[in-house]
Formats: structure tokens, sequence, C-alpha cells
């Protein structure tokens, strides 16, 4: 495409220099002199000359136009997977978030790893209503539309994290349906995808490998309000009462966690939650703390929300937010 851009540059800079040079020379040189008497000697028509300015034009557009077409083939080739339709990730999109189904058997959401300096074709399609997506620095932008796959090449030149969002309105949080892709070399895409393949540990295995309780502020008010478990509630038990609720609250019926009962699809895949970056399509930043205040009213930050406020507990947020930061 810069090849392009300075041909195409080149070429102007020569059509703009060659009329402008013959237009100053002949102001300089056939300038009305003193001495002169009357008009000039007129001439009308010059085959040859009228012939060459309308060929050569001719065919530096034609060459232009087909050097176009060359590069749109290179810089988009055809997305058509062929009879097998495999392609490198399958994007599904859904009011208000990003499912992500890579070949390997991985599941996430709103955060596509991709390795660097690798085209990739993805398959796009849409659960409920027509989404957009669009990471202008990697790709071009498509609609996810119900019933019908779509294909896009993504590609990044460069390490790095790149910022995309739905292109098309989809509803009342369309505005927080972002996403990122996350560009790595080969090495580091490999082992976070051999991370993301495992499942979740069962929380009885946690609890022996789990590190000594935290202390602070937030643990203290959590041990205030579990009277019956005192002062020995370990971040350990924690994690295992949240892994609990979360298979008896109605968490299981929406999420899916690998390892567990829960393989519900409605709401983005928590196998490795704690690995990502951000909350709920890029509305708040993956913290404890702004976990804790999703479960508490998630309408609250994404009003109209497929995720209801579960009107949980202190003490159930708590357990909850252990667990799911756990599971990285
Ligand atoms: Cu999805 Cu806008």
């Amino acid at each position: 495409m810069s090849n392009l851009f300075w041909v195409g540059g080149a070429v102007a800079t020569v059509i703009l220099a060659i009329p402008t040079g013959v237009l100053l020379y002949t102001i300089t040189r056939y300038r009305h002199k003193p001495d002169q008497q009357g008009e000039p000697h007129q001439v009308y028509g010059f085959a040859r000359l009228e012939i060459a300015w309308t060929v050569i034009p001719t065919i530096i557009v034609l060459v232009i136009f087909g050097l176009s077409i060359h590069t749109q083939g290179l810089a988009e080739p055809n997305t058509d997977p062929g009879p097998s339709g495999r392609s490198d990730l399958t994007v599904i999109g859904h009011q208000w978030w990003w499912e992500l189904r890579y070949p390997s058997g991985v599941v996430s959401a709103n955060e596509i790893h991709i390795p660097v300096r690798t085209r990739w074709l993805v398959s796009l399609k849409s659960a409920d209503v027509v989404h957009g997506f669009w990471v202008p620095r990697v790709g071009n932008q498509i609609y996810l539309i119900p019933g019908q796959t779509n294909h896009i090449w993504l590609e990044a030149d460069k390490p790095g994290v790149y910022e995309g969002q739905c292109a098309e309105f989809c509803g009342a949080q369309h505005a927080w349906m972002l996403l990122r892709v996350i560009a790595q070399p080969q090495a580091v895409f490999d082992r976070w995808q051999r991370d993301q393949s495992r499942r979740a540990p069962a929380p009885t295995d946690r609890a022996r490998s789990a590190p000594p309780p935290a202390t602070g502020a937030g643990n203290t008010i959590a041990r205030f309000e579990q009277p019956a478990t005192g002062a020995g509630v370990t971040q350990a038990s924690l994690v295992a009462s949240g892994a609990q609720l979360f298979q008896q609250l109605p968490c299981q019926s929406c999420h899916a966690i690998a390892g567990t009962r829960a393989n519900a699809g409605i709401g983005p895949d928590l196998t490795h939650l704690a690995s990502r970056a951000t909350l709920a399509a890029g509305r708040l930043d993956n913290t404890p703390a702004n976990l804790r205040d999703w479960l508490r009213d998630p309408q609250k930050y994404k009003e109209g929300s497929h995720m209801p406020s579960l009107l949980l507990t202190p003490n159930q947020i708590d357990a909850l937010t252990a667990y799911l930061e756990s599971l990285k």
C-alpha cells in the first residue's frame, strides 16, 4: 500500500511538474515585448500533440488502476476458508460482549490473543443481533450477522495491545462492547494458550496449595462478617466457599468454568477470568475491588446487561471474588 502511495505520488508529481514547467517557460520566454505589435501568430490544431495528451494520460490511469487492484488483492486476500470452513479463531458477538473460541479448545472473552506477524483467518458470527467487529489497526471492519458466518484477516506487525469496539449499534450497551487484540511473540502466545487450556483446579486442591491468609482491612471486615468461622477464615477457605457458592447460585446457569459442573454459554466463560485485564467487555479494569462492585450490581455499570443483580450478601461477594480472582 505504501509502494502504491509512492508510485502514485511520483506520477502525480511528474504530471504536475510538466505543465507547470511548460507554463512558466512560456510565460517568461514568450511574454509581450515592447517592440512587438498586434497579436502573435495563432496556431489551430496539432493532431500529434492532441493524440499524445489523450493517449498518455489514459495509459497512466490504466496502469494506476491495475496497481490499485493488485495492491487491494495483497492487502485483503480472499477470506473464503474453503470447504473445510476452518479458521484460526471464531468470534461470536453477544449483547454486549465477545465470545472467543480457538481451534485448540480454548474459550475466552473480549481479549483476543494472537501471535504477532501471523495472518489469522477469523470467523465471525452473532448470537443475537447484528454487531460490528472493528479493531482498526489490525484488520478491516466487518459485520457479525445472526445465521451467517463472515470472515476477516487479522494481523499485527508489532507486539502490543490494539483496542477495538463494536461498530454497529446493537442495543443499550453497544458503547460498552469493547474488545482488545493482544499481539504477542509466538512463544508467549503458545504459553498463554497452554495456560488457558488448563481446567480450573478443584477447591480442595486449592486449599492445600493456597497461600497463607492475606492480612489487611478488606480481610478483617470479611472475618468480622463471618462470626461462624471466626478469625480462622483463610484465603483458601474463602476461595473454596466461593467455588461452592458459584455452583449453588444462578452463576452456573449462565457461565462456564472448565473442570466444574458449570458449562453454560450465555455469559462469558470464566475459566481463566483472572488472567484477563478487563471485566464486562472493557467496562471495568479487572481488579478485586471492581469485580466485587460488579458482582454487587452489574446494572450499575451496564444497565440492561443480561447479568442481573443477584442481591448477594457481602459475605457471598467476598467469597465469589476470592474464587474468581483465583481463576488465573
Ligand atoms: Cu455489539 Cu454494538
